[in-house]
């Protein structure tokens, strides 16, 4: 059987390490695209050249033809540029939304078929924007940013409980920005809610705000250290793990900047919500109760995205 085939456009900081893990984990073969000359063909041949010391077999290109993408079982999509200190996500719309056209017109051309997963800023208008321009079904093009949020929710719970974070699960709902909306009550160690470990006083509701804070801020934290531009690891592991339960059909429960039709009462948008991803691409929407508090903070976190799109509209009229 051949392997999967994995595309990955841009090849930048994120798309590079996003190279390297897929052929670790021989995920598929792999194609690095860039428009820029060189870069990707480098960084294939570096990758591929891990291959004996690390035992992967999968192939590794390097493209500047989005021909080179044909075929694709999974696109996953960083290009575009990152944010400097002092820039928020929502200022990169203008520049990257450009990007987003040539990136869903070559997906839409040469890899019709493909799981589609949006990296690039600010995600959950970008995933939009991808999906408008590329024509792809809803279900088949989605945003990493939730699972990057409850990975990042999950590790200062981590520390702050002194315990593995293989025991802590976290959630975090809404769009990859300022407003994105962790839920401390679908959040637990061992099993455990958050707000139960306040009243077991295992942590303090002061202690618990400021980690809610430090996830929101969590992109712009990184920036902040890196100076020249934005986290790439973890963005990169969290996209890989939505594309292996996509090409291994595990059914993972993952956040992620899903359509979203009918659940949490919206009409049509794509916005962070817990999911189900397997063969099917996003085959469920899980639509989480919330509280007064939560559901304040979500509609927040909604008015952001819709702002964005709408924004996007003004920018590029073939969106209307
Ligand atoms: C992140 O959360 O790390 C990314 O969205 C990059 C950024 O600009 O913060």
């Amino acid at each position: 059987m051949a392997r999967p085939k994995i595309a990955l456009i841009g090849a930048g900081q994120i798309g590079g390490t996003l190279a390297h893990l897929a052929a670790m984990k021989e995920l598929g073969d792999v194609v690095l695209f860039d428009i820029a000359e060189g870069t990707p063909q480098g960084k294939a041949l570096d990758i591929a050249q891990s291959g004996p010391s690390e035992g992967f077999d999968a192939a590794m290109k390097g493209a500047n033809d989005y021909a080179d993408i044909a075929g694709a079982d999974v696109c996953i999509v960083t290009a575009g540029v990152p944010r400097k200190p002092g820039m928020s996500r929502d200022d990169l719309l203008g520049i990257n939304l450009k990007v987003m056209k040539s990136v869903g017109e070559g997906i839409a051309k040469h890899a019709p078929d493909a799981f589609v997963i949006c990296i690039t800023n600010p995600l959950d208008a970008m995933v939009w924007a991808l999906r408008e321009f590329s024509g792809l079904p809803r279900e088949k093009v989605c945003g990493m940013a939730g699972v990057l949020d409850s990975a990042r929710f999950r590790h200062f719970l981590s520390l702050e409980f002194g315990v593995s974070m293989r025991d802590v699960t976290a959630f975090v709902l809404g769009g990859h920005g300022d407003t994105m909306v962790p839920l401390t009550r679908y959040s637990t160690v061992a099993g455990i809610p958050l707000p139960d470990l306040v009243t077991m006083g295992w942590t303090t509701q002061e202690k618990l705000d400021a980690i809610v804070q430090r996830t929101r801020d969590g992109g712009a934290e990184i920036v902040g250290l890196l100076k020249t531009g934005s986290a790439f690891y973890a963005p990169a592991t969290a996209a890989i793990e939505m594309a292996e339960a996509y090409l291994k059909d595990q059914k993972r429960v993952l956040p992620c900047a899903a359509w979203v039709d009918g659940a949490y009462g919206l009409n049509g948008m794509y916005v962070g919500v817990p999911t189900v991803i397997g063969a099917g691409g996003v085959e469920k929407v899980i639509d989480i109760a919330l509280d007064g508090d939560e559901q304040a903070m979500f509609t927040k976190s909604v008015d952001a995205v819709n702002g964005l799109v709408a924004a996007c509209k003004g920018i590029d009229g073939s969106l209307n």
